[in-house]
């Protein structure tokens, strides 16, 4: 028999790099980040430009087909994404089976999985290019579908139908926030806030979710499975989730007296699992540029929308008195995107658990741009190697004598 124990000798040959801290999984040329010094930049444009004159349907073309398009290959991507937002009648009966009050995050993943069996053309291996295009423009068009469908049945309302003739970002709003008893106009200004959240996380590399896309792509699963995969990577708190945990924390500090030095405490107390939420980056080590674009983008909204918020106040003082606290100087923790997107999306009117769900809306073309960059570069399977520290060589009992 072999001795399983001499094998182990070989794990001298695995590089060993649990959470993949400096590993990198692929070369990729769609965002660049540099984190000690806090640069974003997809395909080259720095985030700051993108946020501020670009749209999010826009900023969806540059990332997954590599260049800004020209007027023309703009509104024929419109044109094709608004020709596809009609979800299948059918899908309606997933909604009536989730008891209400499921988690949005829940269904969302399921609901994009269940893309696949509604589209089983994306099932076919060896999809040409341009039926894996017709695949994403369905995926993006389908998915404000969804998640406006989503927060509809949290509340009980009936779900409302695409207008194409509205851009993107403004149907969705209309099937989110729109009556079918009545118009309901849609702010100019919230549009504005919303084209800057999704862009602002329309991509950021190989980080949990994208990593999950690929890997789960690299078996030639479909996209919609590969994209469902990456929705459940980015529910966790640590992830996507933190948006939500942030808000959560937020308001946990405003009822318990908005005492921001007691609750900065517990975040440094070893002894205590609570962390500061929207704190800290695996590879920021400086501002994460987006959370400095929200932060004033959060300013301008409550400005203009006038409204008056307290979670603001206490999220700017925690925000201070991390910054000057060694603590948090030492180990380079500051505000993340999350620290202070929830506070925008409540003044939009979104309810804290539709957080994370519109966290994937905006980095959908980002995990599109990586599932398709995979497959150009036919990369191989993902499969990473381990070191087994487990039991060696055991004979089976019988289990009477266990
Ligand atoms: N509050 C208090 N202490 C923290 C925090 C925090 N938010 N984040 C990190 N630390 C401390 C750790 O306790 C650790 O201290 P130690 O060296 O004394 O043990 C040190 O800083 C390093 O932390 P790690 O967990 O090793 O860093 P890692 O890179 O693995 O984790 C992460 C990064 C997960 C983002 C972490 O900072 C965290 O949990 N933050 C809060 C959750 C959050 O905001 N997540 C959103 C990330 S952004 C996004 O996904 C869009």
């Amino acid at each position: 028999a072999i001795d399983i124990s001499k094998l182990r000798d070989l794990s001298g040959y695995v590089t060993l790099d649990v959470g993949y801290k400096n590993t990198g999984a692929t070369k990729s040329a769609i965002t660049f980040l540099d984190g000690e010094v806090g640069i974003l930049k997809y395909r080259g444009y720095p985030i700051e430009q993108l946020a501020e004159q670009s749209t999010f349907i826009e900023v969806a073309y540059l990332l997954i087909y590599g260049e800004l398009p020209t007027a023309d290959q703009l509104k024929n991507f419109e044109h094709e994404i608004s020709r596809h937002t009609l979800v299948h009648e059918d899908m309606k009966k997933f909604f009536d089976g989730f008891p209400s009050g499921s988690h949005p995050m829940g269904q969302l993943s399921s609901l994009i999985g269940a893309l696949a069996a509604f589209n089983p053309s994306s099932l076919k291996q060896g999809l040409t290019n341009e039926e894996i295009n017709l695949e994403i423009i369905k995926l993006i068009a389908k998915m404000s579908t969804i998640v406006s469908w989503i927060y509809k049945k949290s509340l009980g309302h009936p779900m409302m139908y695409p207008q194409n003739k509205m851009d993107y970002v403004t149907n969705f709003l209309h099937m989110t926030f729109g009556q079918l008893t009545e118009d309901v106009a849609i702010d100019p200004v919230v549009v504005d806030a919303m084209n800057k959240l999704l862009i602002l996380h329309a991509d950021h590399e190989q980080n949990c979710s994208a990593s999950t896309v690929r890997i789960v792509g690299s078996s030639d699963a479909n996209l919609y499975a590969s994209i469902s995969a990456g929705i459940s990577a980015l529910w966790g708190p640590l992830h996507g989730g933190a948006n939500q945990a942030v808000i959560e924390m937020l308001q946990k500090i405003k009822e318990d007296g908005g005492d921001t030095d007691k609750w900065i405490a517990k975040a440094k107390d070893k002894n205590d699992p609570f962390r500061l939420m929207g704190f800290g980056h695996r590879v920021y080590k400086n501002f994460d540029p987006r959370a400095k674009i929200i932060k004033k983008a959060c300013d301008d909204i409550l400005a203009k929308l006038n409204i008056q918020d307290e979670t603001l106040e206490i999220a700017k003082k925690l925000e201070e008195v991390a910054l000057s606290d060694p603590y948090f100087v030492e180990r380079k923790l500051y505000p993340n995107v999350d620290f202070y997107s929830g506070i925008i999306y409540t003044a939009l009117g979104f309810p804290t658990e539709m957080f994370t769900v519109l966290f994937a809306l905006g980095r959908l073309p980002g995990w599109i741009a990586q599932w398709k960059e995979m497959k150009a570069n036919k990369e191989p399977i993902g499969r990473p190697r381990q070191i087994y520290v487990g039991a060696t060589d055991r004979d089976y009992t019988d289990i009477a004598s266990r």
